[in-house]
Protein backbone atom coordinates (compact mmCIF):
# COMPACT_ATOMS: atom_id res chain seq x y z
CA UNK A 1 0.00 0.00 0.00
CA UNK A 2 1.37 3.29 -1.07
CA UNK A 3 0.49 6.89 0.35
CA UNK A 4 1.20 10.46 -0.97
CA UNK A 5 2.47 13.58 0.88
CA UNK A 6 -0.47 16.18 0.47
CA UNK A 7 2.09 18.90 0.78
CA UNK A 8 5.44 17.86 -1.16
CA UNK A 9 3.15 15.00 -3.49
CA UNK A 10 6.14 12.72 -2.74
CA UNK A 11 5.05 8.78 -2.91
CA UNK A 12 5.86 6.60 0.10
CA UNK A 13 5.23 3.14 0.78
CA UNK A 14 2.94 2.26 3.95
CA UNK A 15 5.55 -0.82 4.83
CA UNK A 16 6.69 -0.47 7.20
CA UNK A 17 3.63 1.78 8.43
CA UNK A 18 4.54 5.35 8.68
CA UNK A 19 2.69 8.30 9.67
CA UNK A 20 3.99 11.61 7.96
CA UNK A 21 6.14 12.52 4.89
CA UNK A 22 9.99 13.05 5.32
CA UNK A 23 9.02 16.65 4.71
CA UNK A 24 6.64 17.07 7.89
CA UNK A 25 3.39 16.94 5.54
CA UNK A 26 0.62 14.82 6.03
CA UNK A 27 0.04 11.61 4.49
CA UNK A 28 -2.79 10.22 2.26
CA UNK A 29 -3.55 6.72 1.01
CA UNK A 30 -3.10 6.35 -2.73
CA UNK A 31 -5.81 4.68 -3.84
CA UNK A 32 -5.15 2.27 -7.52
CA UNK A 33 -9.05 3.50 -8.36
CA UNK A 34 -8.69 3.65 -12.39
CA UNK A 35 -10.98 1.89 -14.34
CA UNK A 36 -13.65 1.57 -11.56
CA UNK A 37 -17.16 1.42 -12.76
CA UNK A 38 -19.60 3.36 -10.39
CA UNK A 39 -22.73 1.47 -11.69
CA UNK A 40 -21.39 -1.88 -11.24
CA UNK A 41 -20.06 -0.93 -7.79
CA UNK A 42 -22.86 -0.18 -6.91
CA UNK A 43 -24.99 -3.14 -7.57
CA UNK A 44 -21.87 -5.04 -5.75
CA UNK A 45 -23.05 -2.60 -2.44
CA UNK A 46 -25.83 -3.08 -2.66
CA UNK A 47 -26.23 -7.01 -3.03
CA UNK A 48 -23.67 -6.89 -0.20
CA UNK A 49 -26.43 -5.11 2.01
CA UNK A 50 -28.16 -8.78 2.41
CA UNK A 51 -24.76 -10.49 3.92
CA UNK A 52 -25.37 -11.37 7.78
CA UNK A 53 -21.80 -12.93 8.01
CA UNK A 54 -18.17 -12.53 6.64
CA UNK A 55 -16.24 -9.17 6.36
CA UNK A 56 -19.19 -8.13 3.62
CA UNK A 57 -21.70 -7.83 6.36
CA UNK A 58 -19.94 -4.64 8.04
CA UNK A 59 -20.88 -0.93 6.74
CA UNK A 60 -17.04 -0.49 6.50
CA UNK A 61 -16.02 -3.26 4.36
CA UNK A 62 -18.92 -3.40 1.79
CA UNK A 63 -17.22 -0.20 0.24
CA UNK A 64 -13.81 -2.08 0.30
CA UNK A 65 -12.99 -1.79 -3.15
CA UNK A 66 -13.12 2.14 -2.61
CA UNK A 67 -11.17 1.80 0.96
CA UNK A 68 -8.30 -0.79 1.15
CA UNK A 69 -8.46 -3.17 -1.81
CA UNK A 70 -5.15 -4.55 -1.21
CA UNK A 71 -5.78 -5.39 2.36
CA UNK A 72 -6.07 -9.27 2.72
CA UNK A 73 -9.43 -10.18 3.73
CA UNK A 74 -7.76 -12.60 6.40
CA UNK A 75 -6.27 -9.35 8.09
CA UNK A 76 -10.15 -7.51 8.58
CA UNK A 77 -10.80 -7.02 11.99
CA UNK A 78 -14.43 -6.50 12.20
CA UNK A 79 -17.66 -6.52 14.18
CA UNK A 80 -20.04 -5.26 11.42
CA UNK A 81 -19.46 -1.01 12.11
CA UNK A 82 -21.15 1.04 10.22
CA UNK A 83 -24.59 0.07 8.92
CA UNK A 84 -26.16 3.01 11.19
CA UNK A 85 -29.12 4.70 11.03
CA UNK A 86 -30.56 7.63 9.14
CA UNK A 87 -33.16 9.16 10.85
CA UNK A 88 -35.35 12.34 10.42
CA UNK A 89 -37.45 14.35 13.08
CA UNK A 90 -39.17 17.28 13.47
CA UNK A 91 -38.65 18.77 16.50
CA UNK A 92 -34.41 18.46 15.14
CA UNK A 93 -35.72 20.11 12.01
CA UNK A 94 -37.50 23.01 13.09
CA UNK A 95 -34.52 23.44 16.33
CA UNK A 96 -31.94 23.56 12.78
CA UNK A 97 -34.38 25.83 10.81
CA UNK A 98 -33.92 24.33 7.56
CA UNK A 99 -36.06 22.54 5.10
CA UNK A 100 -34.94 19.02 6.04
CA UNK A 101 -32.13 17.44 8.33
CA UNK A 102 -31.16 13.99 8.92
CA UNK A 103 -28.93 12.36 11.57
CA UNK A 104 -26.77 9.55 10.74
CA UNK A 105 -25.93 8.20 13.89
CA UNK A 106 -22.48 6.38 14.16
CA UNK A 107 -23.44 6.74 17.80
CA UNK A 108 -25.05 2.96 16.75
CA UNK A 109 -21.33 1.65 15.90
CA UNK A 110 -19.93 -1.40 18.30
CA UNK A 111 -18.21 0.69 20.85
CA UNK A 112 -20.95 3.65 20.54
CA UNK A 113 -18.59 5.93 18.66
CA UNK A 114 -18.16 7.24 15.02
CA UNK A 115 -14.63 5.61 15.60
CA UNK A 116 -15.50 2.57 14.70
CA UNK A 117 -15.44 3.12 10.89
CA UNK A 118 -11.95 4.18 10.87
CA UNK A 119 -10.56 1.94 13.51
CA UNK A 120 -11.30 -1.04 11.62
CA UNK A 121 -9.72 -0.24 8.88
CA UNK A 122 -6.12 1.22 10.56
CA UNK A 123 -6.23 -2.38 13.02
CA UNK A 124 -6.92 -4.47 10.02
CA UNK A 125 -3.72 -3.01 8.12
CA UNK A 126 -1.69 -3.39 11.22
CA UNK A 127 -1.95 -6.84 11.85
CA UNK A 128 -1.51 -7.06 7.90
CA UNK A 129 1.64 -5.61 8.72
CA UNK A 130 2.61 -7.99 11.61
CA UNK A 131 1.75 -5.85 14.68
CA UNK A 132 1.38 -6.82 18.00
CA UNK A 133 0.81 -3.71 20.03
CA UNK A 134 -1.61 -0.76 19.37
CA UNK A 135 -1.62 2.42 20.24
CA UNK A 136 -3.69 5.99 20.62
CA UNK A 137 -4.01 9.19 22.75
CA UNK A 138 -7.83 10.05 23.13
CA UNK A 139 -10.16 12.23 24.27
CA UNK A 140 -12.17 8.77 24.91
CA UNK A 141 -14.00 7.45 21.95
CA UNK A 142 -10.16 6.31 19.71
CA UNK A 143 -9.29 4.85 23.09
CA UNK A 144 -12.55 3.12 23.70
CA UNK A 145 -12.81 1.71 20.05
CA UNK A 146 -9.03 1.06 19.53
CA UNK A 147 -8.95 -1.20 22.82
CA UNK A 148 -12.19 -3.14 21.46
CA UNK A 149 -11.05 -4.03 18.25
CA UNK A 150 -7.19 -4.72 19.99
CA UNK A 151 -9.02 -7.07 22.19
CA UNK A 152 -11.52 -8.64 19.91
CA UNK A 153 -7.88 -9.19 17.51
CA UNK A 154 -6.45 -10.62 20.82
CA UNK A 155 -3.37 -8.14 20.69
CA UNK A 156 -2.68 -4.85 23.18
CA UNK A 157 -3.75 -1.84 23.27
CA UNK A 158 -2.05 0.89 25.14
CA UNK A 159 -3.93 4.55 25.36
CA UNK A 160 -3.06 7.76 26.73
CA UNK A 161 -5.54 9.36 27.84
CA UNK A 162 -5.64 13.18 30.03
CA UNK A 163 -5.53 12.76 33.53
CA UNK A 164 -8.99 15.40 33.43
CA UNK A 165 -11.59 15.95 31.65
CA UNK A 166 -12.08 12.61 29.88
CA UNK A 167 -16.09 10.94 30.63
CA UNK A 168 -15.38 7.85 32.90
CA UNK A 169 -17.88 6.15 31.08
CA UNK A 170 -15.42 6.60 28.14
CA UNK A 171 -12.32 5.48 29.98
CA UNK A 172 -14.43 2.43 32.10
CA UNK A 173 -15.31 0.92 28.74
CA UNK A 174 -11.47 0.86 27.61
CA UNK A 175 -10.63 -0.79 30.60
CA UNK A 176 -13.14 -3.24 30.36
CA UNK A 177 -11.60 -4.30 26.95
CA UNK A 178 -8.39 -4.22 28.50
CA UNK A 179 -6.25 -1.80 27.29
CA UNK A 180 -3.31 -0.63 28.92
CA UNK A 181 -4.20 3.13 30.28
CA UNK A 182 -1.76 5.77 31.22
CA UNK A 183 -3.27 9.01 32.18
CA UNK A 184 -0.95 12.26 31.96
CA UNK A 185 -1.41 15.88 32.70
CA UNK A 186 -2.18 17.66 29.97
CA UNK A 187 -4.51 17.70 26.79
CA UNK A 188 -4.96 15.36 23.68
CA UNK A 189 -2.26 17.27 22.08
CA UNK A 190 0.49 16.30 24.23
CA UNK A 191 -0.41 12.67 24.21
CA UNK A 192 -0.55 12.94 20.12
CA UNK A 193 2.84 14.70 20.31
CA UNK A 194 4.63 12.14 22.89
CA UNK A 195 3.38 8.53 21.06
CA UNK A 196 4.27 10.76 17.25
CA UNK A 197 7.50 11.31 18.88
CA UNK A 198 7.97 7.19 20.54
CA UNK A 199 5.70 4.63 18.98
CA UNK A 200 8.14 4.37 16.44
CA UNK A 201 10.98 3.09 18.48
CA UNK A 202 8.32 1.14 20.52
CA UNK A 203 7.14 -0.64 17.91
CA UNK A 204 3.39 0.61 18.48
CA UNK A 205 1.13 0.69 15.65
CA UNK A 206 -0.25 4.37 15.84
CA UNK A 207 -4.08 4.43 15.35
CA UNK A 208 -5.14 8.27 15.64
CA UNK A 209 -6.12 9.78 12.53
CA UNK A 210 -2.16 11.16 11.60
CA UNK A 211 -2.57 6.68 10.59
CA UNK A 212 -4.03 7.17 7.05
CA UNK A 213 -6.05 3.98 7.02
CA UNK A 214 -8.10 5.97 9.75
CA UNK A 215 -8.83 8.70 6.88
CA UNK A 216 -9.64 5.57 4.66
CA UNK A 217 -12.05 3.54 6.55
CA UNK A 218 -13.74 6.71 8.56
CA UNK A 219 -14.67 7.87 4.47
CA UNK A 220 -17.40 4.95 4.54
CA UNK A 221 -19.81 7.11 7.12
CA UNK A 222 -20.21 9.42 3.56
CA UNK A 223 -20.61 6.16 1.41
CA UNK A 224 -23.36 4.72 3.69
CA UNK A 225 -25.20 8.00 3.75
CA UNK A 226 -24.85 8.57 -0.07
CA UNK A 227 -26.15 4.84 -0.49
CA UNK A 228 -29.48 5.31 1.86
CA UNK A 229 -29.75 8.33 -0.13
CA UNK A 230 -29.90 6.74 -3.37
CA UNK A 231 -26.78 8.68 -3.97
CA UNK A 232 -27.91 11.83 -3.51
CA UNK A 233 -26.39 14.00 -0.56
CA UNK A 234 -28.11 16.48 1.04
CA UNK A 235 -26.99 20.68 0.58
CA UNK A 236 -24.89 20.25 3.51
CA UNK A 237 -23.05 17.40 6.03
CA UNK A 238 -22.07 18.90 9.36
CA UNK A 239 -19.67 17.64 11.35
CA UNK A 240 -18.16 18.46 15.12
CA UNK A 241 -14.69 19.15 14.75
CA UNK A 242 -11.66 18.53 17.27
CA UNK A 243 -8.59 16.78 15.39
CA UNK A 244 -10.70 17.13 12.54
CA UNK A 245 -10.05 14.02 11.37
CA UNK A 246 -13.23 12.90 10.35
CA UNK A 247 -13.59 16.87 8.45
CA UNK A 248 -10.85 15.48 6.34
CA UNK A 249 -12.19 11.63 6.21
CA UNK A 250 -15.61 12.56 4.95
CA UNK A 251 -14.15 15.32 2.45
CA UNK A 252 -11.79 12.67 0.61
CA UNK A 253 -14.59 10.35 0.57
CA UNK A 254 -16.63 12.90 -0.74
CA UNK A 255 -14.19 14.13 -3.12
CA UNK A 256 -13.55 10.31 -4.71
CA UNK A 257 -17.42 9.69 -4.66
CA UNK A 258 -17.57 12.56 -6.72
CA UNK A 259 -14.57 12.13 -9.12
CA UNK A 260 -15.54 8.52 -9.81
CA UNK A 261 -19.29 9.25 -10.83
CA UNK A 262 -21.08 8.15 -7.71
CA UNK A 263 -22.46 11.31 -7.24
CA UNK A 264 -23.13 14.34 -9.57
CA UNK A 265 -23.41 17.04 -7.32
CA UNK A 266 -20.47 17.75 -3.92
CA UNK A 267 -22.49 19.03 -0.86
CA UNK A 268 -20.86 21.28 1.24
CA UNK A 269 -18.44 20.19 4.88
CA UNK A 270 -19.44 22.28 7.63
CA UNK A 271 -17.34 21.94 10.55
CA UNK A 272 -18.47 22.83 14.37
CA UNK A 273 -15.88 23.78 17.06
CA UNK A 274 -16.78 24.56 20.79
CA UNK A 275 -16.07 27.64 21.39
CA UNK A 276 -12.93 27.05 23.91
CA UNK A 277 -11.85 24.80 21.47
CA UNK A 278 -11.80 26.39 18.49
CA UNK A 279 -8.50 27.28 16.43
CA UNK A 280 -10.00 25.99 13.58
CA UNK A 281 -12.71 28.02 13.22
CA UNK A 282 -10.53 31.31 13.85
CA UNK A 283 -8.03 30.09 11.18
CA UNK A 284 -11.00 29.49 8.26
CA UNK A 285 -12.36 32.85 9.87
CA UNK A 286 -9.02 35.18 9.80
CA UNK A 287 -9.34 35.07 12.95
CA UNK A 288 -6.71 34.27 14.61
CA UNK A 289 -3.82 37.14 14.58
CA UNK A 290 -1.35 36.36 12.04
CA UNK A 291 -3.19 33.68 10.48
CA UNK A 292 -0.76 33.53 6.97
CA UNK A 293 2.59 33.17 7.24
CA UNK A 294 5.25 35.18 5.12
CA UNK A 295 4.90 33.06 2.06
CA UNK A 296 0.87 34.17 2.08
CA UNK A 297 0.50 30.14 3.57
CA UNK A 298 -1.95 29.66 6.22
CA UNK A 299 -0.72 28.19 9.10
CA UNK A 300 -3.01 27.35 12.82
CA UNK A 301 -2.06 28.70 15.50
CA UNK A 302 -3.05 26.03 18.27
CA UNK A 303 -5.00 26.73 21.44
CA UNK A 304 -3.04 26.45 23.82
CA UNK A 305 -5.42 26.28 26.75
CA UNK A 306 -8.79 24.00 25.32
CA UNK A 307 -11.93 24.05 27.32
CA UNK A 308 -15.51 23.01 26.44
CA UNK A 309 -17.95 20.54 28.47
CA UNK A 310 -18.04 18.34 25.11
CA UNK A 311 -14.82 16.61 26.66
CA UNK A 312 -13.95 14.81 23.51
CA UNK A 313 -13.50 18.14 21.58
CA UNK A 314 -11.00 19.61 24.09
CA UNK A 315 -8.58 19.71 21.46
CA UNK A 316 -5.93 22.76 20.95
CA UNK A 317 -3.60 21.49 17.92
CA UNK A 318 -5.87 19.52 15.51
CA UNK A 319 -3.38 17.49 13.66
CA UNK A 320 -5.23 16.93 10.59
CA UNK A 321 -5.96 20.84 9.93
CA UNK A 322 -4.39 21.12 6.48
CA UNK A 323 -6.42 17.83 5.07
CA UNK A 324 -9.43 19.76 6.74
CA UNK A 325 -9.25 23.00 5.21
CA UNK A 326 -8.39 21.91 1.64
CA UNK A 327 -11.91 19.82 2.17
CA UNK A 328 -13.34 22.68 2.90
CA UNK A 329 -12.40 24.59 0.18
CA UNK A 330 -13.17 21.85 -2.26
CA UNK A 331 -16.89 21.57 -1.35
CA UNK A 332 -17.00 25.51 -0.23
CA UNK A 333 -17.61 24.27 3.26
CA UNK A 334 -17.83 26.69 6.24
CA UNK A 335 -16.90 26.55 10.26
CA UNK A 336 -18.70 27.92 13.46
CA UNK A 337 -18.21 27.35 16.97
CA UNK A 338 -21.07 27.21 19.83
CA UNK A 339 -20.72 27.86 23.13
CA UNK A 340 -21.15 24.72 25.94
CA UNK A 341 -24.84 25.72 26.64
CA UNK A 342 -25.85 25.84 22.67
CA UNK A 343 -24.15 22.37 22.63
CA UNK A 344 -25.97 21.20 25.24
CA UNK A 345 -29.68 22.67 24.35
CA UNK A 346 -28.73 21.25 20.88
CA UNK A 347 -28.10 17.66 22.92
CA UNK A 348 -31.42 17.49 24.71
CA UNK A 349 -33.35 18.29 21.39
CA UNK A 350 -31.64 15.18 20.04
CA UNK A 351 -31.71 13.25 23.13
CA UNK A 352 -35.66 13.70 23.25
CA UNK A 353 -36.18 13.07 19.75
CA UNK A 354 -35.55 10.13 20.77
CA UNK A 355 -32.30 9.40 19.00
CA UNK A 356 -29.54 10.30 21.67
CA UNK A 357 -26.03 11.21 21.43
CA UNK A 358 -23.25 12.74 23.90
CA UNK A 359 -22.36 16.61 24.02
CA UNK A 360 -19.68 16.34 21.29
CA UNK A 361 -21.85 15.51 18.81
CA UNK A 362 -24.43 17.95 19.58
CA UNK A 363 -22.31 20.41 18.28
CA UNK A 364 -23.32 19.92 14.60
CA UNK A 365 -26.69 20.47 15.39
CA UNK A 366 -25.82 24.19 17.91
CA UNK A 367 -23.79 24.84 14.57
CA UNK A 368 -26.20 23.83 11.92
CA UNK A 369 -28.84 26.35 13.78
CA UNK A 370 -26.18 29.27 14.11
CA UNK A 371 -25.49 29.14 10.19
CA UNK A 372 -29.19 28.68 9.23
CA UNK A 373 -29.48 32.12 11.79
CA UNK A 374 -26.52 34.22 10.15
CA UNK A 375 -27.47 33.50 6.83
CA UNK A 376 -24.80 31.05 5.92
CA UNK A 377 -26.62 27.96 5.28
CA UNK A 378 -30.55 29.02 3.89
CA UNK A 379 -33.67 27.77 5.33
CA UNK A 380 -35.01 25.82 2.00
CA UNK A 381 -31.99 23.83 2.05
CA UNK A 382 -30.95 20.50 3.28
CA UNK A 383 -28.64 18.70 5.80
CA UNK A 384 -27.61 16.01 7.26
CA UNK A 385 -25.87 16.12 10.65
CA UNK A 386 -22.90 13.32 11.61
CA UNK A 387 -24.10 11.91 15.35
CA UNK A 388 -20.30 10.71 16.48
CA UNK A 389 -21.02 9.39 19.74
CA UNK A 390 -23.36 7.47 21.92
CA UNK A 391 -25.75 9.30 24.37
CA UNK A 392 -24.28 7.09 27.33
CA UNK A 393 -20.76 7.97 26.59
CA UNK A 394 -21.42 11.13 29.07
CA UNK A 395 -23.66 10.26 31.52
CA UNK A 396 -22.42 12.74 33.84
CA UNK A 397 -23.45 15.35 31.32
CA UNK A 398 -27.09 14.20 31.29
CA UNK A 399 -27.46 14.37 35.43
CA UNK A 400 -25.97 18.19 35.08
CA UNK A 401 -28.11 19.66 32.67
CA UNK A 402 -31.46 17.35 33.90
CA UNK A 403 -31.24 16.92 37.84
CA UNK A 404 -28.32 19.07 38.68
CA UNK A 405 -29.17 22.21 36.48
CA UNK A 406 -25.64 23.11 36.27
CA UNK A 407 -25.46 23.44 32.64
CA UNK A 408 -27.76 24.57 29.67
CA UNK A 409 -30.75 26.66 29.41
CA UNK A 410 -34.11 25.34 31.00
CA UNK A 411 -36.53 24.53 28.45
CA UNK A 412 -35.74 21.25 27.41
CA UNK A 413 -35.30 20.12 31.21
CA UNK A 414 -36.64 16.61 31.91
CA UNK A 415 -38.16 15.90 35.72
CA UNK A 416 -37.65 12.76 37.61
CA UNK A 417 -40.31 12.47 40.33
CA UNK A 418 -39.20 10.54 43.60
CA UNK A 419 -43.06 9.02 44.86
CA UNK A 420 -41.18 7.61 48.32
CA UNK A 421 -42.30 4.53 49.71
CA UNK A 422 -45.67 2.71 47.56
N1 LIG B 1 -17.33 13.78 18.33
C1 LIG B 1 -16.89 12.87 19.21
C2 LIG B 1 -17.88 12.14 20.03
C3 LIG B 1 -15.51 12.63 19.33
O1 LIG B 1 -15.07 11.70 20.18
C4 LIG B 1 -14.60 13.38 18.55
C5 LIG B 1 -13.18 13.18 18.66
C6 LIG B 1 -15.13 14.31 17.65
C7 LIG B 1 -16.50 14.48 17.57
C8 LIG B 1 -14.28 15.13 16.77
O2 LIG B 1 -13.84 14.41 15.67
O3 LIG B 1 -11.42 14.58 16.13
O4 LIG B 1 -12.27 13.74 13.94
O5 LIG B 1 -12.51 16.13 14.56
N2 LIG B 1 -12.65 12.38 19.48
C9 LIG B 1 -11.25 12.07 19.61
C10 LIG B 1 -10.93 10.91 20.51
C11 LIG B 1 -10.21 12.95 19.18
O6 LIG B 1 -9.80 10.79 20.94
O7 LIG B 1 -11.83 10.14 20.77
P1 LIG B 1 -12.43 14.74 15.02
Amino acid sequence: MKAVCIECGKETALSPMRYACGCGGPLDVKQPFAGLDPERLKRVFRERRAHRTGIYASGVWRYKELIAPELPESAVVTKNEGNTGLYEREPATAYAGVRRLMFKAQSENPSGSFKDNGMTAAVSHGISLGYERFACASTGNTSASLAMYAAFAGKQSIVLVPKRDVSDNKVLQTLAAGADIRTFDGTYDDGLRYLETHAEEQELYLCNSVNPLRIEGQKSIVFELAEQLNWRLPDWIVVPGGALGNAAALGKGLRELHALGFIDKLPQLAVVQAEGAAPFHRLMNGRDGSGATAGGERMLHPEPRPHTRATALKIGHPPSWRKAAAMLELTGGTTAAVGDDEILDAKACIDRCGIGCEPASAAALAGLRQLVRSGAVHPEQTAACILTGHLLKDTDAIREYHLEGRIGSSQLRSRLTHLGKL
